[in-house]
């Protein structure tokens, strides 16, 4: 008991002095002097020496004197201004307005070439210890990856980039290879294997901009009606119905085991790029399985 009360005074004698609001840690830095690099935008304003204030960025006079409990409702109110120009759907648009996008964005390696169909060799050599010849494709063993094909495209993209990508990565039966040799053959198209022979995300994705690698070559053709820069596009939607009575009875199955329901979010394409065959009619999924339609 003693301790307790112990305690609670070291703690109260800790506690800001009536007045100013403290902020958290976690707060933007306020009094920092505007660089002559930064340009802030129309509306918000530093103070005669340059710095930021509170109201550089709060719509709200004297935020500084308000109380620490009144501040929900301070900004449910003002919603528009609490941040000014708000309200604000994504905290990144509110940021760029004064720092620089480009440095905080993930360099999309993917786009190989720029606005003159150029390659964009620095790009390359990310994956590639030298740009490879494009006229004549080397072999894979000849191609000098910087890692192994099956690590290459990890560190930037997650195990999981999405559902069934990690599924994915087993050996397929010599039955499904032999189906996979012959789609191959069928759509000009290559889906090549890791190094143990298990399928990999290069395996259904061209790591290539479309038109990097000719198209008439079986490594240049992809699916491609959306650009890089965009990326492929949903559209809220049940099961495309090609793979949907594979998927429910391997579900069902799976439920079966676990005795608890399984429920997915699938969505449906309305925009591909970078894989090999299109996965929106299903001609993707059928090069390796057969489903009853
Ligand atoms: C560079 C812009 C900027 C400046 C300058 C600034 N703020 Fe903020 N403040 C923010 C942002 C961004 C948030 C987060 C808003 C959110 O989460 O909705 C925030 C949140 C807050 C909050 C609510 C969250 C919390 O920490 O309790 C308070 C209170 C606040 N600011 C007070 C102040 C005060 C007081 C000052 C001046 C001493 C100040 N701010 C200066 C950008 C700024
Ligand atoms: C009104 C302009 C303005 C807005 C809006 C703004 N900042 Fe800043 N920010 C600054 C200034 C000025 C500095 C200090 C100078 C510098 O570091 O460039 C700074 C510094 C920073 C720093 C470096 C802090 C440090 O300790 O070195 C980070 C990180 C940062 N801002 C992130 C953000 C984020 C995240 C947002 C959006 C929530 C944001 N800023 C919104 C003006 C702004
Ligand atoms: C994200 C990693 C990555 C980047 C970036 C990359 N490549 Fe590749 N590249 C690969 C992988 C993995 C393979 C082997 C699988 C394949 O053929 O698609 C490959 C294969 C190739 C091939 C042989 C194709 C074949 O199988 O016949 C050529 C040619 C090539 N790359 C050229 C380039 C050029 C030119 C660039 C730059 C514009 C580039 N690559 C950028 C990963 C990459
Ligand atoms: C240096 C980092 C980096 C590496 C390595 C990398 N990617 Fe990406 N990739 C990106 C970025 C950035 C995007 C843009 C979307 C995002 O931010 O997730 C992207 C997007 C994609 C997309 C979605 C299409 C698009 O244009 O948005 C696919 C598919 C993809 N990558 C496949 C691969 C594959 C396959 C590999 C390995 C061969 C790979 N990536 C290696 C950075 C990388
Ligand atoms: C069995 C085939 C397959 C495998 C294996 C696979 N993907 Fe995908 N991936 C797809 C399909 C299909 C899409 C949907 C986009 C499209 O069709 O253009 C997609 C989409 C993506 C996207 C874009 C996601 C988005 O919402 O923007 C990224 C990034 C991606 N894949 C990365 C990877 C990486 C990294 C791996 C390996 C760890 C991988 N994929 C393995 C088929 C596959
Ligand atoms: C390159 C061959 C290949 C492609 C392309 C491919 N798959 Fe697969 N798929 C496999 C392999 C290998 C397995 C794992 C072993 C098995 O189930 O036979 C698998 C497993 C699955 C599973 C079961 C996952 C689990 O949890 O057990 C589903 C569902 C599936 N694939 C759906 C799809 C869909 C949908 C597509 C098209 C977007 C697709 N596959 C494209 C080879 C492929």
């Amino acid at each position: 008991m003693r301790v307790m009360l112990l305690l609670m005074l070291m703690l109260m004698a800790c506690l800001p002095s009536a007045g100013a609001l403290e902020l958290s840690s976690r707060h933007h830095p306020v009094g920092v002097k505007v660089p002559s690099t930064m340009t802030l935008p129309q509306g918000m304003q530093a103070d005669d020496k340059g710095r930021l204030t509170c109201s550089t960025c709060h719509g709200i006079d004297k935020l500084e004197d308000r109380k620490r409990e009144d501040i929900e409702e301070i900004r449910r109110r003002h919603a528009d201004d609490f941040l000014r120009g708000g309200p604000w759907q994504k905290r990144d648009d509110f940021c760029f307005q004064c720092h620089d996008e480009k440095p905080y964005q993930r360099l999309n390696i993917h786009a190989q070439l720029d606005e003159r169909g150029k390659l964009r060799e620095e790009n390359c050599k990310y994956c590639h210890r030298e740009v490879p010849d494009r006229e004549h494709p080397p072999k894979r063993r000849e191609l000098k990856l910087r890692l192994p094909v099956d690590r290459i495209c990890l560190g930037c993209h997650l195990k999981t980039p999405h559902l069934n990508a990690l599924e994915h990565s087993r050996k397929p039966e010599e039955k499904m290879r032999q189906r996979i040799r012959e789609a191959e053959k069928t759509h000009k198209v290559i889906l090549p294997l890791g190094d143990h022979g298990q399928v990999t995300c290069v395996t259904c994705h061209s790591p290539h901009e479309k038109g990097v690698i000719d198209e008439g070559h079986p490594a240049g053709r992809q699916a491609a009606d959306r650009s890089v820069e965009e990326g492929p596009d949903y559209q809220p939607s049940r099961w495309s119905p090609v793979y949907q009575a594979d998927k429910e009875a391997r579900l069902m199955e799976l439920e079966r085991k676990s005795g608890e329901p399984v429920e997915l979010d699938y969505k449906r394409l309305a925009g591909e790029v970078l894989v090999r065959l299109p996965a929106a009619d299903g001609s993707l999924c059928r090069a390796c399985h057969q489903f009853n339609d």
